[in-house]
């Protein structure tokens, strides 16, 4: 193959990457804008403390709902297709959110949102992975994570330059853009070769592999795909090897110690920590949470580059120590009076510390992983089952951060997700295998072994 036409592959690789991430965008600014427009929704609607709760977590239930049904919809109807589909709710919930003349509405479309978000974070990962050849499928795959973290910072920053005029609709409604552009970009990209194979369109698979990644590699890869899909359409329960069983619980438990350790709790709430250590206006607070905001995007950054050299396993285990580390002077910070004055600062680098841990190791890898380690015959399926434990970990976090607050304080609590980061380090260690530069199908035939 002459440089040119890997030079242009690879770019179109990026190209199709990154548009299906834009699923990833619309994931953390949906996730992330309410923070800012709550305040705004509350005073306009008269909202009582449980409705305010219901519109914000109206999105986690919704998500909760798409990845249940989002694996069974990818195996059916198609990565691509679904996420056309998905694009076109996520364009239409963000306009009723934006225009809606009452609480229940509001509800309602924020649902749909959730909906469409908890489907493409699954999809998404999902047909990055299937289209990408193994040396960079790290990296592409977590162009989505790096999309998350844009589309966090993007929404804090709207929030703040619309707060002056309390206009909430446009910090909702701007949604839409993206929304459009990730449809209108799908209609242009492939299916998935990987299940088309599987569904008996083996010629057009074939082509498209040939596009992607040259004519050798595609032929390599569809011998491969070939002997993977014997058993066309195993029920889980059929499905059920030992390995199967253990990729399952690998799923399962990154889905939770990614949450459990308490990123949202940064995420969503950060202004409010950086209250509880004394920084009390409202601006230095806002420009604290920035800054966390904008270190997420540039470790993810880092992130992107390390995953196919240094490989998954050693940044996991890596960026788990740092988490651990930071949760445990964070708790320490508030615990000890001797930290008293220097509160502000002692809070802002252990989070900045925190949140650069995070971003080189659960963030992205859990999305990574649940896209590589399934067998294709179930892979949409078993990863909803991720993606759903994933999302319920993120409500319960998000519905008790402040209770453990108040009954526990700052440094207990900060102590548990620390806690919880050993636990998780201790399973990463023990069960999480080294996926780097191996295809999907070679993935599976090393499981099988
Ligand atoms: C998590 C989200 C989180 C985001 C922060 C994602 O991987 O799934 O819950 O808000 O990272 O960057």
């Amino acid at each position: 193959m002459t440089e040119q036409a890997r030079m242009s592959r690879h770019l179109y690789l990026a190209i199709a990457a990154g548009f299906s991430a834009l699923g990833g965008l619309l994931f953390g600014y949906d996730t992330g804008v309410i923070s800012g427009a709550i305040l705004f929704i509350r005073n306009q609607f008269m909202l009582s403390t449980f409705q305010v709760e219901m519109v914000i977590s109206a999105v986690l239930f919704g998500a909760v709902g798409g990845a249940s049904c989002a694996g069974y919809l990818a195996d059916c109807m198609g990565r691509r297709k679904l996420l056309l589909w998905i694009a076109l709710l996520f364009t239409l919930a963000s306009l009723g959110s934006a225009l809606a003349a009452n609480a229940a509405w509001l509800i309602v479309s924020r649902v749909l949102v959730g909906l469409a978000i908890g489907v493409s974070s699954m999809v998404t990962p999902l047909y990055i992975a299937e289209i990408s050849p193994a040396a960079s499928r790290g990296m592409l795959v977590s162009l989505n994570q790096l999309a998350i973290t844009i589309g966090i910072v993007v929404s804090y920053f709207v929030d703040y330059s619309l707060a002056s005029t309390g206009d909430w609709r446009w910090m909702i409604g701007l949604g839409v853009f993206p929304a459009a552009i990730f449809g209108l970009g799908m209609l242009f990209l492939p299916e998935s070769p990987r299940w088309l194979f599987k569904n008996g369109y083996e010629e057009k698979a074939l082509q498209i592999l040939t596009f992607i990644h040259g004519p050798l590699t595609a032929q390599e890869e569809i011998e491969d795909i070939h002997k993977h899909v014997k058993t066309p359409r195993a029920t889980l329960v059929q499905s059920m090897t030992p390995w199967v069983k253990r990729a399952l619980v690998i799923g399962i438990g990154l889905a939770i110690f990614q949450q459990m350790t308490g990123i949202n709790t940064v995420i969503y709430y950060a202004p409010m920590i950086f209250e509880f250590a004394g920084i009390h206006t409202a601006s230095t607070a806002i420009l604290a949470t920035s800054i966390i905001g904008i270190v997420n995007v540039l470790a993810t950054f880092i992130a992107l580059w390390l995953l196919d050299r240094l490989g998954r396993r050693p940044l996991l285990l890596i960026g788990l120590a740092g988490m651990i580390l930071s949760l445990a002077l964070l708790g320490a910070s508030f615990h000890f009076s001797y930290f008293k004055n220097h509160l502000g600062w002692l809070t802002l680098s252990t989070l900045i510390l925190y949140v650069i841990s995070f971003a080189v190791s659960l963030g992205p890898i859990f999305w990574l992983l649940i896209s590589e380690i399934y067998p294709l015959s179930i892979r949409g399926r078993a990863m909803s089952i991720a993606t759903i434990a994933n999302w319920l970990a993120n409500l319960v976090v998000a519905l008790t951060f402040l209770t453990l607050i108040d009954y526990l304080g700052p440094a207990s609590t900060f102590w548990l997700y620390g806690a919880v980061g050993v636990v998780a380090w201790i399973f990463s260690y023990f069960l999480v295998p080294e996926t780097k530069k191996m295809t999907l199908e070679q993935i599976e035939a090393k499981w099988n072994q």
